[in-house]
């Protein structure tokens, strides 16, 4: 079910998530997100708004979506749903986050809501998660400090090729290589209509 229509989405994200958030996790997993001077600050962006982004995005078959801090997985499962990508990759440290998403992939999968494999869900650090395929990165950065924001970018634009980077934080301008796209407006769960980067990035 790719390109499903918006209402349908939403009403399918409602669905799968009506008993799972990202919320409350055990100290010990705070305390594992602490360990890389990340936050594990909660928060989430909206169901319409998820939509706004991934078609803003534009997702084609030939990309790789990864969201970078993806929590319980509603910005990759939107992707599976709503767009055509290629594959769509979530990275949540806190291990109870990232079982919560894998319960729904699991859901979403048997229901057979998107192609088998599009969706891959791992519970690593996004600074060293493998990303040499990855075209499009998305991260609900807000809570991040900004030194571990300015590592992760730093990482992206190590890559080496051009890709696109979407940060609720904006980059400082002597971040080299980043160019700001656009930025969008969307309601997220602890306020509305935030500005989220877009930049283009080269090697
Ligand atoms: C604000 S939440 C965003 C959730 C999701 N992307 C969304 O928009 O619905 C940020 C997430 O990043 C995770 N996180 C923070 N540092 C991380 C790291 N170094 N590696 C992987 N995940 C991390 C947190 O545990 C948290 O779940």
């Amino acid at each position: 079910m790719s390109s499903t229509d918006s209402a349908r989405v939403r009403a399918t994200l409602r669905r799968l998530y009506r008993d799972v958030d990202g919320f409350e996790i055990a100290e010990r997993e705070e305390r594992r997100v602490e360990r890389v001077k990340s936050s594990p600050t909660y928060g989430e962006i909206m169901p319409a708004a998820t939509v706004q982004l991934i078609d803003a995005l534009e997702l084609q078959r030939k990309d790789v979506f990864v969201d970078l801090g993806s929590g319980v997985g509603k910005v990759v499962v939107a992707a599976a749903l709503r767009s055509g990508v290629g594959r769509a990759v979530g990275v949540e440290l806190a291990r109870d986050r990232h079982q919560r998403a894998v319960g729904v992939v699991s859901r979403g999968e048997a229901e057979g809501l998107w192609r088998p494999g599009v969706v891959e869900l791992r519970n690593e650090d996004v600074l060293r998660t493998a990303l040499h395929d990855a075209t499009v990165l998305y991260t609900c950065s807000t809570a991040f400090p900004y030194a571990f924001t300015e590592r992760l970018a730093r990482r992206v634009q190590g890559l080496g090729r051009v890709v696109r980077f979407i940060t609720l934080q904006e980059l400082d301008s002597d971040v080299p290589g980043f160019a700001l796209d656009s930025v969008l407006r969307l309601d997220m769960t602890w306020a509305r209509k935030r500005k989220v980067h877009v930049y283009s990035v080269s090697p």
